[in-house]
């Protein structure tokens, strides 16, 4: 049997306390009579039970801030109650209430299900609007904890954005000053999400592939104009200048800790398998998985892209320098993936080159 809601609005703070739904459960329907009566006054929002398995049908139906137990009732006692419903509801503040002759239950469950008070049952209920209002009290703190979360959460995602939304602004600026480049970074992001997805690669190993192939050249905003803008081929001391990109882009992305895991992409997607790379000139397994990844992507994007001094390559000679270059510059078992993909899938790798095309 349930006893209705009972709330009292004219008072206002009563009206604030009406905010905290109480379910009281008890066999008895005085014992409810009586705490619907006195719950009344204080302006809580009282709904009472007879059933305790309709109660705990009741907690799963909505949500209520706490709970005031009969321990010994039938068919369910007290503890056998929290016990059901600890294990879907494990913030609902529980008073249990032990009649004068009962025994009340062992410390140590209460402790076990994280009961948080109990209380004899008495005609007089100043311990129990004692233990009720510490209890509202802790379900206040609760709340403001969850608000404060939320909003913590929520600021952590702005400045998130903001983070990435600077380094997208260096992206641009490189694209923009190397025409080159222009549409390089998304297609390498692409390609090393098509390879990491061909060698079966977790959701979260992915996107580090697809944010890390769209920054991995963000360095290259340290790289002088007329280095990057030269119509033709670099000179040995241009050429070294460009090869700081990969730890310029590095440094510029220590700045935020989101960026972490990208890093190793950003930093050595220009080592080589046979350890003639830079910049840490690292060998085979040294070289972090995901970089040689991209190395691959980056590397495909730079032979299929037009160059001032030559034209794009045609589709099948990459697939021979790759070939050729499995186990020196590419690692083979990574090579062999992507060019599983060029052989059997190139459909993709079309999308991708007219979704990103050169101007
Ligand atoms: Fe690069
Ligand atoms: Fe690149």
């Amino acid at each position: 049997m349930r006893i209705g809601n009972v709330t009292n609005e004219n008072n206002t703070e009563i009206q604030n306390n009406s905010s905290f739904k109480i379910l009281a459960v008890d066999d008895e329907v005085g014992i409810l009579d009586s705490l619907s009566i006195f719950l009344k006054r204080t302006g809580y929002a009282f709904t009472g039970e007879t059933d305790p398995i309709k109660a705990v049908q009741m907690i799963k139906d909505e949500h209520f801030d706490l709970l005031l137990l009969d321990f010994i009732m039938t068919p369910l006692h007290g503890d056998q109650v929290v016990e059901e419903i600890r294990k879907f509801d494990k913030e609902i503040y529980i008073i249990l209430l032990t009649g004068h002759k009962d025994l009340a239950p062992p410390l140590e469950t209460i402790r076990r299900l994280d009961i948080q008070g109990y209380c004899e049952k008495s005609n007089k209920f100043d311990q129990l609007l004692l233990l009720i209002e510490s209890g509202i009290k802790s379900v206040q703190q609760m709340r403001e904890i969850k608000k404060i979360n939320i909003e913590l959460e929520k600021t952590y995602e702005r400045l998130e954005k903001s983070y990435i939304e600077s380094i997208q602004t260096i992206r641009y600026t490189v694209e923009a000053k190397d025409t080159y480049t222009r549409g390089h970074s998304d297609r390498v992001s692409e390609y090393s999400v098509l390879i990491g997805k061909k060698l079966n690669l977790n959701e979260s190993d992915i996107k580090l592939l697809q944010i890390g192939g769209l920054f991995h050249d963000v360095g290259k905003i340290g790289v002088p104009d007329s280095i990057l803008q030269k119509n033709a081929k670099l000179t040995d001391d241009e050429y070294s200048e460009i090869k700081n990109h990969p730890s310029i882009g590095a440094h510029i992305l220590s700045t935020a800790s989101i960026f972490k895991d990208i890093i190793p992409i950003v930093k050595h997607h220009h080592e080589r398998y046979d350890g003639k790379g830079y910049p840490g000139k690292l060998k085979g397994e040294e070289i972090p998985y995901l970089a040689r990844i991209a190395a691959v992507a980056d590397a495909f994007d730079a032979m299929t892209s037009r160059r001032v001094y030559r034209n794009s390559l045609p589709i099948n000679t990459v697939i021979e320098e790759i070939e050729d270059n499995k186990g020196t510059q590419f690692d083979p078992q990574i090579a062999d993936a992507f060019l599983d993909i060029l052989k059997n899938d190139f459909d993709k790798i079309k999308e991708i080159m007219e979704k990103y095309k050169e101007n």
